[in-house]
């Protein structure tokens, strides 16, 4: 069953939130934009093309890992609790955790609002007993969760390793904001990519079939779009590299050439071979796991990691 309680907004009206976000990302030094402003319908259905390459393993593998371990979710979570999806996209993993854990509700949260009416509609419908409560709105923002799920315990699943977007200090502030609006009780289920093979890091954010550089060069479309810019599209080249010191891929927009262009009426340069960095995805230990979630307020209890493409769901509790 799904219940909604929102109104579509205007798709032409210019979101000031992307705009700050753009004109702020690119007047610092170096240039970066937050990632958030990936997720527009045309970058949520590229994420969607990205999870199905061969050489993007997380999603395969979380996947495959909330598949296999069922019983074991439902031993270490037990039944009649409200599932709260953080940043739910196509909640294509999600089936597997409902299905396993005998949730009491389900709340997925999304920015992307159209996509997440859709995925909803999708998973009410095979689910028709549970009460489905979408939320659209950004949760790195302060959010209140629907009534109907108040006195509930509450299990927060923050799949496929998006915690790792954020620097260490916003890591901990997100988890410690999941921890405050989850409640008393609560537990996470959260995926976190660990730190593996460099190639194998790098293919992952560079495929072969130029997927990923499309979804990068979507926020140059989009900034195009919505925001009165016109930034040459010819003028940038998608780059994925290794941050070894601060264990991270990132992905950068380099400027082929010298560019000029405007943005809501502002005007920026570049040099040829200055980029904008886009996104970092930060990638762990497994001490490093533990350690993040326990200065975010979370003791960790279980987890359960595949050995061939090093991935980890962790199980905490809220300390
Ligand atoms: C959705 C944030 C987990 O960092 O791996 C995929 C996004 N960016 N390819 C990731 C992404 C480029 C993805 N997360």
């Amino acid at each position: 069953m799904l219940l909604t309680d929102d109104a579509p907004a205007s798709a032409r009206m210019i979101d000031p939130a992307f705009r700050r976000a753009i004109l702020d990302g690119l007047s610092r030094s170096p240039k970066a934009t937050p990632p958030t402003w990936f997720y527009d319908r045309r970058g949520s259905e590229l994420f969607e093309q990205i999870t199905d390459l061969p050489e993007y393993y997380p999603t395969r593998t979380e996947t495959a890992l909330l598949k296999a371990h069922g019983a074991e979710f439902a031993e270490a979570v037990g039944a009649g609790r409200a599932v709260v999806e953080f940043g739910a996209g196509s909640a294509r993993k999600t089936p597997h955790l409902l299905r396993a854990i005998r949730p009491a509700a389900y709340v997925p949260i999304d920015i992307s609002g159209d996509f997440l009416r859709a995925s909803s509609a999708d998973l009410a419908s095979s689910f028709p007993d549970l009460p489905v409560l979408p939320v659209v709105g950004d949760f790195n923002q302060p959010l209140n969760l629907p009534a109907a799920i108040d006195g509930l315990p509450r299990l927060g699943f923050f799949p496929g390793s998006t915690i790792g977007n954020m620097e260490p200090d916003a890591a901990v502030d997100l988890l410690r904001a999941m921890r405050r609006l989850l409640g008393k009780d609560a537990m996470l289920l959260i995926g976190m990519d660990r730190i593996k093979d460099r190639d194998r890091m790098v293919a992952a954010y560079d495929d072969a079939q130029g997927v990923t550089a499309a979804f990068n060069l979507n926020l140059v479309e989009r900034i195009n779009r919505e925001l009165e810019g016109d930034l040459p599209i010819d003028g940038f080249a998608h780059r994925a590299i290794w941050n070894d010191e601060k264990a991270r891929i990132e992905m950068h927009l380099e400027a082929v050439r010298p560019l000029h262009f405007h943005v809501a009426g502002e005007s920026f340069s570049m040099a040829a071979g200055e980029t904008i960095h886009t996104e970092s995805s930060h990638k762990y230990g497994e001490r490093d796991e533990r350690l993040l979630l326990r200065a975010g307020g979370w003791e960790p209890v279980r987890d359960w990691t595949d050995a061939d493409a090093p991935f980890a769901l962790v199980l905490a509790k809220a300390d």
